[in-house]
């Protein structure tokens, strides 16, 4: 890491500053939004001038605040990624919540170095709860430092995920997932807001959190969040690849990670 932490400190001070100016944005806009302003990337893959300009105001500000870092931002804006710092920006996170009116979306920011995630930022302008984590810093919500649940027990747990829209082809897995954490845990949840639901793991909300398909804004900031909260994060082989590898698990201790894991595994890949 070459940015010393003192630095790191006073970037994540800055990216705090602007998360909060554009989500506030993002959720005033909501009362002017209409359906009519939606654009459809795929099947149920939303976009609209929201997300675009949300964006392009963030890159703004990031490439004032370190010049030469790359960017990988959902919508694209900003130079290709750098083989050195870059932000990993998703400016709105929750977009199919945002275009029906529903207040749970956020705003995440991440800057890595290379393979590691130095700062992140998960912002939630309805409920102005700013979560927040610098590398060996500890993990916030606002200014109170957070810690992941103390639960051991899968049975007491209460679970959040997403579930795949864009294609339903292999839906069987996903099925037999959900039934198996129905039957062991206190219940599921989906909130709409992958940022949001590792921030809820790391702030003790939830107890674990999982999905595929993501893509490395939807995970880069809330990862570094529930690791910084003492919590677990990692793919479905209990591995590292959980930023690029479109699987992942977030969870508040060691047993619950196991059990996750293990329903996962029975669900995604049955013994013959
Ligand atoms: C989505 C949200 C959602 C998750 C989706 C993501 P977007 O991000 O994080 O919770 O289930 O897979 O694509 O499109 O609203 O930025
Ligand atoms: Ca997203
Ligand atoms: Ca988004």
């Amino acid at each position: 890491m070459s940015l010393p932490i003192t630095e790191i400190a006073s970037i994540k001070e800055k990216v705090i500053q602007l998360a909060k100016k554009v989500g506030d944005n993002i959720e005033a806009e909501l009362k002017n939004f209409t359906k009519e302003s939606i654009e459809y990337k795929g099947i149920n893959d939303m976009v609209s001038y929201v997300d675009k300009e949300a964006e392009k105001e963030i890159v703004k500000e990031l490439k004032i605040l370190l010049p030469g870092a790359g960017f990988i931002a959902e919508e694209g804006t900003g130079k290709e990624a750098v083989d050195g710092y870059n932000w990993v920006i998703d400016p709105l996170d929750g977009t199919t919540n945002f275009v029906h009116g529903i207040p749970i979306f956020s705003v995440s920011i991440a800057l890595m170095h290379k393979k590691e995630i130095l700062l992140g930022v998960v912002y939630d302008p309805n409920r102005k709860e700013c979560f927040h984590a610098s590398k060996n810093g500890g993990a916030y919500l606002n200014s109170t430092k957070i810690q992941t649940s103390k639960e051991q027990k899968i049975k007491n747990s209460l679970i959040v995920t997403g579930f795949p829209y864009a294609t339903l082809e292999n839906i069987q897995p996903y099925l037999k997932c959900l039934e198996e954490i129905m039957r062991k845990t206190h219940g599921i949840r989906r909130l709409g807001s992958a940022a949001l639901d590792l921030a809820y793991v790391a702030s003790g909300r939830f107890e674990a959190f999982y999905e595929t398909h993501l893509n490395p804004w939807d995970v880069a900031a809330g990862a570094l969040i529930v690791q910084e909260a003492d919590g677990m994060v990692s793919d479905f082989k209990c591995e590292s690849n959980y930023i690029f590898g479109k699987e992942i698990v977030a969870s508040c201790s060691e047993n619950v990670h196991e059990a996750i894991l293990k329903i996962i595994h029975d669900s995604f890949l049955p013994s013959k």
